[in-house]
């Protein structure tokens, strides 16, 4: 097939060939010194992928590269719009052979019959979606859930072999195979010959992606052709029993349905394809991982204390060191990227892993943060309608790698060795992972308990809610009549996360489901901190008494965040602040920003008596006459005649009872729509009723599905069981993780996050708990 054959590429300037728009140098030529430079197969493009592209990052996000013949983009938005528009970025070339092969390999290759073709990955539209949507079903969360006691057991069996060693090549003794294994059971292939297809998955890595020279170019073609040949004959044994687990027997019986859709050569294809796909990807990226976590001991004795912030760190590996580095995408009609003319016919390298080092979209892109909130965004998957398939039995494998070693293995560390890596632009993992530790200290020969697991893995993308940290309680300081301040320290006594004003923090009361919202009531600029005030609520669930008769200076507590779903706009005119009872917490720091920002602010504060409310002599320090109080025993705040005439440009940011909230809606019906900005810690609507609610379909544009969400379910639910990945964390309608962006249909909004004219522009929606008001949904996923 013409598609996946090398063809000639002209790797020449392309002035002449190509008309360019971008930066050029003096002499027109448009490709700069370090574009003309940009080598992926040597050592430093290896080694670190996304610090070799910094600067095309920062200076020319997207140049030609003369010695590649490719277009290299290398921006997130770039690359994500790119994966977005399969039709105008084709997939075509992404398992055509990088460096094209002598005719001599070419020659080899087809002595074997080698027929490589279109698979899942590299077919067009609109061959490709109703292909994988047919074969999908066995990727669900729900249908993967089934592989996790053969992971967990191969796992604990390979540990086991060398536990007693003190030292091991984690890659050699473990890694390889068990994603091997793991790949064979999948797909339902016999485990055999397993060391040869090891050599063969490797030569197709360098065949695909690599540039071998021409003597290993032969070489190469004789395993890839053998890798074909022997794809081929399993297929043959797996036809005459087609009733077999697996997904290659699932594609055997549904071509018996479709064969125009399930072709013969689609299922040799991938019959090779898919090995190389399930196996060297996450054998890699747990290489890449486990290089990560022990090359900072700090986060991997995190982990080993709190196993529930394995998923997240997972992610974040992947997003830090993944192990695809790059792909490709072929233009197939004239367009323009970052600014730059691209005609139909140029070959792109998009490099996900330099993109998933922008700070455009992630903040302090290069540290590697295993609490990040959106670590889950990273293009190490693609994304888009060919976004990875078995991604989700990736995740289930490297959480159990991880959490087996940081169970059995907390105090092993990297050895002395230099990492090298099979040259080549896409696959990327280290070849060896020499770690050592001493076997006197393994914790199972004290404790045999430890050799077994607990932790219940989450099939799917990792939930914000597991990101949680450990914090002292530096001081409890009574404020008010039944009110207490905390000041929470980290353990190491280093830096606390940053957050912003209008931030709360979740705690754990006592245990994981008693988990209560605080908003922070300090000061940014204190860094090594975080304040709350909590109000005790006998009435209450139990949380906020637990803090006032348990908690001591010197506690250890469970928290989750900063989180900020009540933020301040700073570019507003003026700001009217509204605060009931304990809602002045995080008034007090927006109205401490406004302050500083010398935005034009007034700070109303109303409370049963003076006794009862909080921070009354830090704020009249700070606010001088914009603080208004309003003790109940003296005068109220009148909030009809602060409100009578509408001001545009002026927000109000309200925190409060429930009762004095919704006066403050009622007050502020005349206000220009997004006037009014409240805090709200208990969503409002009740449980999802199924006799009451309608069945409606979503329709994803960039991953090419239509989702049907039952009456009973939310929207949320019914995407994730589409394998489909959205991020949650309160999943009540309060804090804004699960939106999603709306293309077309009307929404039911249910949340208490948007405001009453983001509802009206009707193009975000928050998937947990809203829904559609007609049949359908078209949404941006
Ligand atoms: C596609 C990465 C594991 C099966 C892809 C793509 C990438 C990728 C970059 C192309 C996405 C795009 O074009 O938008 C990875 C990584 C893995 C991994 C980094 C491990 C950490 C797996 C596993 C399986 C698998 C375990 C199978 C069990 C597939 C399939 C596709 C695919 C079938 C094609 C989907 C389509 O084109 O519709 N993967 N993969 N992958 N992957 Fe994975
Ligand atoms: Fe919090 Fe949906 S998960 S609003």
């Amino acid at each position: 097939m013409s598609n996946v054959d090398a063809s000639p590429r002209n790797n020449a300037c392309p002035v002449g060939q190509l008309p360019v728009s971008g930066q050029r140098a003096p002499d027109g030529c448009p490709v700069s010194a370090r574009a003309a430079d940009f080598d992926p197969f040597t050592d430093a493009y290896q080694q670190d992928p996304p610090e070799y592209l910094r600067w095309a990052r920062e200076q020319e996000p997207i140049f030609f590269s003369p010695q590649l013949g490719y277009w290299v983009v290398t921006r997130y938005d770039s690359i994500k719009a790119i994966f977005r528009d399969n039709i105008t970025f084709s997939p075509s070339i992404a398992l055509e052979k990088i460096t094209p092969t002598s005719d001599e390999a070419n020659a080899v290759l087809a002595s074997y019959g080698y027929a490589m073709n279109r698979t899942l990955v590299n077919e067009d539209e609109p061959a490709h979606m109703p292909r994988r949507r047919m074969l999908m079903d066995p990727f669900t969360p729900e249908a993967l859930k089934h592989h996790e006691p053969m992971v967990r057991k191969l796992a604990r069996e390979y540990v086991s072999r060398f536990i007693d060693d003190g030292r091991a090549d984690l890659v050699d003794q473990m890694l390889w195979e068990i994603p091997l294994t793991v790949a064979l059971h999948f797909l339902g292939v016999p485990e055999e010959d397993m060391d040869t297809l090891r050599k063969y998955s490797i030569a197709h890595t360098v065949n695909t992606w690599g540039r071998p020279q021409p003597e290993e170019q032969v070489e190469v073609a004789h395993a890839v052709g053998n890798f074909w040949q022997f794809a081929g004959k399993v297929l043959d044994k797996m036809r005459q029993d087609p009733s077999g687990d697996g997904w290659m027997f699932y594609g055997i019986r549904k071509q018996k349905e479709n064969p125009e859709i399930v072709t013969d050569s689609y299922l040799h294809s991938m019959m090779m394809a898919g090995i190389v796909a399930a196996h060297e990807t996450t054998a890699n990226a747990t290489a890449n991982a486990m290089k990560l976590l022990l090359s900072h001991p700090d986060v991997w004795r995190e982990i080993g204390e709190d196993p529930s912030l394995i998923p997240n760190a997972v992610e974040e590996c992947l997003r830090h060191n993944g192990s695809i580095a790059a792909w490709r995408r072929l233009v197939t009609a004239d367009t323009q990227v970052d600014g730059v003319d691209l005609p139909a016919g140029a070959r792109l390298l998009i490099v996900t892993s330099s993109a998933n080092h922008d700070e455009r979209h992630f903040t302090d892109a290069d540290l590697f943060d295993i609490r990040r909130d959106n670590s889950v965004d990273h293009l190490t998957f693609g994304y888009g309608s060919h976004q990875c398939m078995g991604k989700n039995l990736a995740r289930m494998e490297m959480q159990i790698f991880v959490e087996e070693f940081a169970r059995r293995l907390p105090h092993m560390r990297l050895a002395q060795q230099t990492f090298s890596y099979v040259p080549n632009t896409s696959f990327r993992g280290p070849e060896h992972l020499w770690v050592e530790w001493d076997p006197n200290a393994n914790p199972e020969r004290k404790d045999a308990g430890r050799r077994a697991s607990t932790m219940p893995i989450r099939v799917g993308e990792p939930s914000r809610h597991a990101i949680t940290r450990q914090v002292i309680v530096d001081s409890v300081t009574p404020v008010a009549e039944g009110i207490v301040r905390l000041r929470l320290v980290a353990p190491d006594g280093k830096a606390m996360p940053r957050w912003t004003p209008g931030s709360h923090i979740d705690i754990d009361c006592g245990t994981p489901d008693l988990s209560r919202q605080y908003s922070l009531c300090g000061d940014p600029a204190e860094t090594n901190v975080l304040e709350i005030a909590v109000l005790r609520e006998d009435q209450g669930r139990g949380g906020s008494t637990w803090v006032h008769t348990q908690v001591k200076a010197g506690d250890r507590l469970t928290m989750r965040g900063p989180r900020n779903h009540f933020r301040l706009d700073e570019d507003a005119g003026k700001i009217v602040f509204v605060a009931g009872g304990i809602g002045i917490t995080p008034i007090s720091a927006m109205a401490r920003r406004a302050r500083s920002l010398g935005i034009d602010y007034q700070l109303h504060y109303s409370g049963r008596r003076r006794s009862t409310m909080a921070l009354l002599d830090d704020l009249a320090a700070l606010h001088g006459d914009r603080l208004h109080v309003y003790a109940g025993d003296e005068r109220h705040n009148d909030l009809a005649a602060l409100l009578r005439t509408p001001e545009s440009g002026t927000r109000i940011y309200a925190c409060g009872p429930a009762k004095m909230l919704r006066a403050l809606e009622i007050c502020s019906a005349h206000w220009p729509d997004d006037a009014l900005r409240t805090e709200h810690f208990v969503a409002t609507k009740g449980q999802l009723d199924p006799a009451k609610e309608h069945a409606f379909e979503v329709e994803l544009k960039d991953s090419g599905l239509v989702v049907k969400v039952r009456a009973d379910q939310t929207m949320l639910a019914a995407l994730r069981a589409a394998n489909v990945d959205v991020q949650s964390d309160c999943e009540e309608g309060l804090c804004g993780s699960c939106e999603v962006r709306v293309l077309a249909g009307e929404v039911d909004h249910r949340d208490v996050v948007l405001t009453r004219a983001e509802r009206d522009a009707n193009n975000k929606v928050m998937t947990c708990c809203s829904r559609a008001l007609g049949g359908r949904l078209v949404l941006e996923l």
